[in-house]
């Protein structure tokens, strides 16, 4: 399967280092808990914390919405919960993409009735354009069209994760 690169491991580093000023500004003085939504955020989770100037603490979720498909189902399971209480805390989510949105809509409605101090979300890749469900997204690093992208933490059928770039998968020759 061919693979061309849409965004390259420089521009990644490059971004992430301009939000993690901006995350650092805006949570100034505060101490914040980074949720990442496994598996595929683990690569932004780990590379965006590292230009954190901040007090952070980490936890992690899993959720299951795509089976090996290249198309959002709608349907959300939660397979890990977090092992972190977030009442009173500022929690910001690390995504590698939101997609449909379905994913995060249901995530942000499970941890809101836990009373958090605050609830924002950072995400490497954003699909304009298509949400079915309206979210505010805090952080983008990149926006981005319809097109199936593989790479830094994102999976095509379980593999390609471990890719430096974000690429588009081409047609098979
Ligand atoms: C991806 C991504 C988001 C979700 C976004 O995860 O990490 O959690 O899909 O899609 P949505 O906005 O349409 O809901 P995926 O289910 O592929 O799991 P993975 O991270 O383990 O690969």
């Amino acid at each position: 399967m061919e693979i061309k690169p849409l965004i390259t491991a420089d521009e990644i580093e490059e971004r992430l280092a301009e939000l993690g000023r901006e995350i650092s500004k805006d949570y100034k003085g505060k101490e914040v808990l980074l949720v990442a939504v496994l598996r595929g955020a683990f690569m932004v989770m780990a590379d965006l914390s590292r230009h954190l100037d901040l007090s952070c603490e980490f936890d992690f979720m899993a959720v299951s919405s795509y089976g090996a498909s290249t198309q959002t189902s709608g349907v959300v399971r939660i397979l890990k919960d977090l092992d972190e209480e977030i009442e009173g805390r500022h929690v910001l989510i690390v995504e590698d993409i939101i997609d449909s949105g379905l994913t995060l809509n249901y995530l942000i409605k499970s941890l809101r009735v836990r009373q958090p101090a605050s609830l924002e979300i950072a995400t490497l890749l954003h699909k304009e354009g298509i949400q079915r469900v309206p979210i505010d997204i805090k952080y983008v690093a990149f926006p981005i069209g319809p097109e199936f992208v593989v790479g830094y933490g994102l999976d095509y059928a379980g593999k390609y994760r471990n890719l430096p770039y974000v690429g588009v998968m081409g047609e098979e020759s």
